[in-house]
């Protein structure tokens, strides 16, 4: 009887001091053109499944995004994309609750660019390039991130396949000419977004590689075309 009062009472003294739930770990907002996922990590609770619930500040009131979700990130696309917002998430087991993590965060200062994509065309010693800055989700209109940024630029390096050497080159516009290439010879092309006014560089795009064409202007015959490989520069 004795025993099984202590027990209990041990049982309560634990409870209070481990019963707390622990707040979600290493809270972080994952956001890449204006995508904002915030995603945590649910601590060790050996009683059973947290759930969570995760808000956002507005005026002074803090309003749910997710509400007691057993999944451990929250989408919080629809934010302004301009000011500094206050979230918070925290853990929930029954009736009890985890305290506030909280985090700040702007989207237009904090969201990583995402990666361009661009379309290559050959000819013989030249590649056309245009570029398709990333798209905005969540958006009525298809809006990119260049719509969003004046200073978007993109920079644009490119090589001879297999060559260390690469050339740089930046413009504003939606499509580059590369010139002096040699013909026949394989390039590869990468370009990213790149905020001149933040100094701030997006993702470079994975490589996309082409041919050169043939030079229709010369003859088409092999030993012809291999001695105007020779010094073009
Ligand atoms: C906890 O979640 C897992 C996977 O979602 C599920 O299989 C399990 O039944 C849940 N446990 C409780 C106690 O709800
Ligand atoms: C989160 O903010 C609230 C109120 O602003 C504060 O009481 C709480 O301690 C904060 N949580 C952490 C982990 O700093
Ligand atoms: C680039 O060169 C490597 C060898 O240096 C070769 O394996 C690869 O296929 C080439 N890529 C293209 C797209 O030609």
């Amino acid at each position: 009887m004795a025993r099984s009062l202590l027990s209990w009472l041990g049982g309560c003294l634990l409870m209070s001091a481990l019963g707390m739930v622990p707040p979600p770990e290493n809270v972080r907002m994952n956001s890449v053109n204006f995508k904002n996922i915030l995603r945590w990590e649910s601590p060790a609770f050996p009683k059973g499944n947290l759930t969570f619930t995760a808000q956002y500040q507005s005026y002074r009131k803090f309003q749910d995004t997710c509400t007691s979700i057993l999944l451990t990130e929250c989408d919080f696309s629809s934010l302004s994309k301009y000011g500094d917002h206050t979230l918070r998430v925290r853990a929930e087991f029954a009736d009890e609750s985890s305290e506030w993590i909280n985090i700040t965060f702007c989207p237009v200062d904090d969201t990583t660019i995402g990666p361009p994509r661009m379309q290559v065309e050959a000819l013989a010693n030249s590649l056309h390039v245009r570029f398709f800055a990333p798209r905005i989700e969540n958006e009525p209109e298809p809006w990119t991130m260049r719509n969003i940024y004046n200073s978007w630029t993109y920079h644009v390096r490119y090589w001879k396949n297999g060559s260390d050497e690469k050339f740089s080159i930046s413009g504003q516009y939606d499509f580059e000419f590369l010139r002096n290439l040699e013909s026949q010879t394989t390039y590869c092309v990468q370009v990213r977004g790149f905020l001149s006014d933040r100094k701030k560089a997006g993702e470079w795009s994975e490589p996309v590689c082409e041919q050169t064409t043939i030079d229709v202007y010369e003859p088409p015959s092999s030993q012809y075309s291999s001695l105007i490989l020779l010094p073009t520069v």
